[in-house]
């Protein structure tokens, strides 16, 4: 830590959230192997302070503990708390494990709310405190943690999937707005009818936003690279469980995009680690 610290010319520091479990914690470790100064954030401070102790433990040591104000919503009733049991996916197919996680997954109004929270608003403001120190790197990266759930494809209504596609006439009040609709449609009971995703709706359509707002920053900011990964579908709390890459995989698909040379793509989506499409 000292090292890095008073050498800050060529020291690389790297701020990660929800970085207590996951593939948030496996980002850290993968970070710090690589000789970058970690900054795990958490929303709970025993839980991060953890999982600090755990990388130390596994001789680690150029961590930071901090605590992200920000990220103080909640998932809520979205995901339901279920069994974690491995075994009972086994022989079960990429598609039969996702149906399982539908068919699993309450998607209530309370939780929408808090998914756009969490995945849109809670990603936004991180980053809006960030960027100043971001701005004075010589090298800034963000890599916004997305989903394949995230792309177009699954926005049935033309005119809005165009709307987030068309970057440069694209505005975040813009996107508040499409969200405050989102939400009204999802409390009416009307996403199928209006042309929204169903089936991981609010998920869908927080991380398609957060998306194109990746997308409005790399163009407001050029000297930056801001990117989108998808880590893959792993086995994480977040998916109960039922993925099909271990949580270092998938970090490893993230890990890559933020360590890409100097000088790399900006406003790009990376699926499992190459380039894609945001369509
Ligand atoms: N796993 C997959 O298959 C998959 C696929 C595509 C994208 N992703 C994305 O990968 C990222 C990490 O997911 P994961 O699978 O590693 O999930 P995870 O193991 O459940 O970890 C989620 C992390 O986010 C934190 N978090 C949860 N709700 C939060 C909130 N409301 N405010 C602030 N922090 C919150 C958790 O903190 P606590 O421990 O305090 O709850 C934890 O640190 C997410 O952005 C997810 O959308 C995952």
């Amino acid at each position: 830590m000292e090292g890095a610290i008073s050498s800050p010319s060529n020291a690389r520091i790297a701020v990660v959230t929800g970085g207590n479990k996951g593939i948030g914690f496996e980002v850290c470790r993968q970070l710090a192997s690589d000789g970058v100064t970690v900054v795990l954030t958490a929303r709970d401070e025993t839980r991060g302070t953890a999982a600090v102790e755990k990388l130390k433990g596994l001789g680690l040591s150029d961590f930071f503990a901090s605590l992200c104000e920000q990220c103080r919503s909640w998932w809520g009733e979205y995901l339901q708390e279920l069994d974690t049991n491995e075994e009972k996916f086994s022989g079960l197919d990429y598609h039969q494990r996702l149906e399982w996680m539908v068919k699993n997954v309450n998607e209530t109004v309370d939780g929408a709310k808090e998914c756009v929270q969490t995945n849109y608003y809670g990603t936004k403001h991180v980053i809006e405190a960030l960027l100043p120190l971001l701005q004075s790197s010589s090298d800034g990266r963000l890599v916004n943690v997305s989903s394949a759930y995230g792309l177009l494809t699954f926005i049935n209504n033309e005119e809005v999937r165009q709307e987030l596609n068309d970057i440069d006439s694209l505005t975040e009040k813009r996107l508040d707005e499409l969200l405050d609709k989102f939400l009204k449609d999802f409390e009416a009971g009307a996403l199928e009818a209006r042309g929204w995703s169903t089936g991981f709706a609010a998920y869908k359509m927080a991380k398609a936003a957060m998306n194109a707002y990746s997308r409005i920053l790399a163009n407001r900011y050029p000297e930056l690279r801001v990117n989108c990964a998808h880590p893959g579908y792993a086995k994480t709390d977040m998916t109960m469980s039922s993925g099909v890459l271990t949580p270092e995989e998938g970090a490893r698909n993230v890990v890559k995009v933020t360590l890409l040379p100097e000088g790399g793509p900006t406003g790009v989506y990376f699926a499992k680690g190459e380039e894609a499409s945001f369509l």
